[in-house]
C-alpha cells in the first residue's frame, strides 16, 4: 500500500472516529485545512520535474477527492443520528385520548332573550335597548303615571341616590315601557319632515328587551329580572293585531299549536283598555292551567302624545312579557332565583 492510500485510509479511520459534528470538522482539518496532510504533499512537489508533477498531482488528488467523499459521508451520518435523536425525543403517541375542551354555553335566560328577537324579527319588529338607570319621567310620568298617583306603588322601585334637573330622583327601571318613549321619540325625530308636513310616518314596531328592577324576593321573584317590551304603533293598528301578533308568538316561542290566549281585562296607566295575557296548554306537564305571561294594551292617549304625536292620528298597542317566566314554563324550572345564583351544575343543564 502506498503513501497515499495510506493517508485515505487514516482520514476515514479519524472521521469514523469523531462522535459530533464540530470534531469531525477537526479531523478535517489535519487533512485537507491549510496546513493539512494534503496541502504539504501538493508544496512538496515543487522541486518535482514537469512530467512528475503530473502524475504525483494527479495520484495526490485522487487521494483527496476520496477523503472529502468519506468527510461527507460521515457529515451525513452524523446529520442523520442527530435527526433521529431529536425525532425519538419528539414522538407523539396518536392513540392517547385528546383533552377536552370545555365549552361555554348561553344562559337559559339569554337563550330566551335570543328566541324572542328572533321571533319578532321575522314580524319585522326592530330591536332596542336603554338604560337601566332612568329617569323619573321615562319611568313613570311620560306613561301617563303622574307624581303622587297611588298607580305608582304598583311597583316597588329602587331610587338612586342622584337627582335629575327636574328635581325627581333617578330610578333603576322597574318595567321596560320606558323604552316606548325613548324609541318613540328616536322615530319621531328621524321622520320629522314627513310628520310636520302632515304626511304618513312609517309605523313603529320594536321590542326592547332588558334587565329590569323592583324591591321583590321570593321563588317567582329576583330584584333583577329581565323584560321584554313590544310596541306597534300606526295609523290603522288595532287589538286584533296584537293577539294576532301575541298568539303567533306564544305558539312559535313554545312550539305548540294547541295553545290557547287569554286577554283578561286589567289596569296599567299607559294603556286603555288593558289586559292580562295569560297562556294556557292543551298538553304536557302544564296543561289546563291559566298562565300568567305579559300585560298588554292599546297605548294611551297621553302617552302617545308624549311620544310628540298625535293621539287622533296615531294608534297602536304595548305588551310588556316576562322572559324570565317564559324560560321557566319551557324548561320546567320552578324557582326563578335559581337562574341568577350562579350555580354551573344548574346552568349546565341548558347546554
Ligand atoms: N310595564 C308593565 C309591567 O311591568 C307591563 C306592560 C307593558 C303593560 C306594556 C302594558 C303595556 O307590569
Amino acid at each position: 500500500m502506498n503513501e497515499l492510500d495510506t493517508l485515505v485510509e487514516r482520514a476515514q479511520e479519524a472521521f469514523a472516529a469523531v462522535a459530533t459534528p464540530a470534531d469531525l470538522e477537526n479531523a478535517k482539518a489535519q487533512f485537507l485545512g491549510k496546513s493539512g496532510r494534503i496541502t504539504e504533499l501538493m508544496k512538496g512537489m515543487a522541486a518535482l520535474s514537469v512530467d512528475e508533477k503530473k502524475s504525483r498531482g494527479a495520484a495526490i488528488n485522487v487521494a483527496k477527492q476520496a477523503i472529502e467523499a468519506a468527510l461527507g459521508a460521515r457529515r451525513q451520518a452524523l446529520a442523520d443520528a442527530e435527526l433521529a435523536i431529536q425525532l425519538k425525543s419528539e414522538s407523539l403517541d396518536v392513540t392517547l385520548p385528546g383533552r377536552v375542551r370545555a365549552g361555554g354555553g348561553l344562559h337559559p335566560v339569554s337563550r330566551t332573550l335570543e328566541r324572542i328577537e328572533q321571533i319578532f324579527g321575522t314580524m319585522g319588529f326592530d330591536v332596542a335597548d336603554g338604560p337601566e338607570i332612568e329617569s323619573d319621567w321615562h319611568s313613570f310620568t311620560s306613561l301617563n303615571n303622574p307624581p303622587n298617583h297611588p298607580a305608582r306603588s304598583m311597583q316597588d322601585t329602587f331610587y338612586v341616590d342622584l337627582q335629575g334637573e327636574d328635581g325627581t330622583p333617578y330610578n333603576l327601571r322597574p318595567h321596560t315601557s320606558p323604552m316606548q318613549v325613548r324609541y318613540a321619540h328616536q322615530h319621531v325625530k328621524k321622520h320629522q319632515a314627513l310628520i310636520d308636513a302632515g304626511q304618513s310616518m312609517p309605523e313603529i314596531r320594536v321590542i326592547a328587551p332588558g334587565r329590569t328592577y323592583r324591591v321583590d324576593s321570593d321563588a317567582t321573584h329576583s330584584p333583577m329580572f329581565h323584560q321584554c317590551e313590544g310596541l306597534w304603533l300606526g295609523e290603522n293598528v288595532s287589538f286584533k293585531d296584537l293577539k294576532v301578533v301575541f298568539t303567533d308568538f306564544c305558539r312559535t316561542f313554545f312550539e305548540s299549536d294547541d295553545l290557547v290566549l287569554r286577554f283578561r281585562p286589567s289596569f296599567f296607566p299607559f294603556t286603555e283598555p288593558s289586559a292580562e295575557v295569560d297562556i294556557q296548554f292543551q298538553s304536557g306537564p302544564l296543561a289546563g292551567r291559566w298562565l300568567e305571561v305579559a300585560g298588554s294594551g292599546q297605548v294611551h292617549p297621553n302617552v302617545v302624545r308624549n311620544m310628540g304625536l298625535d293621539p287622533e292620528r296615531y294608534i297602536g298597542f304595548a305588551f310588556g312579557m316576562g322572559p324570565d317566566r317564559l324560560t321557566m314554563l319551557r324548561y320546567g324550572v320552578n324557582d326563578l332565583r335559581q337562574f341568577f345564583d350562579g350555580d354551573i351544575r344548574f346552568l349546565r343543564q341548558f347546554q
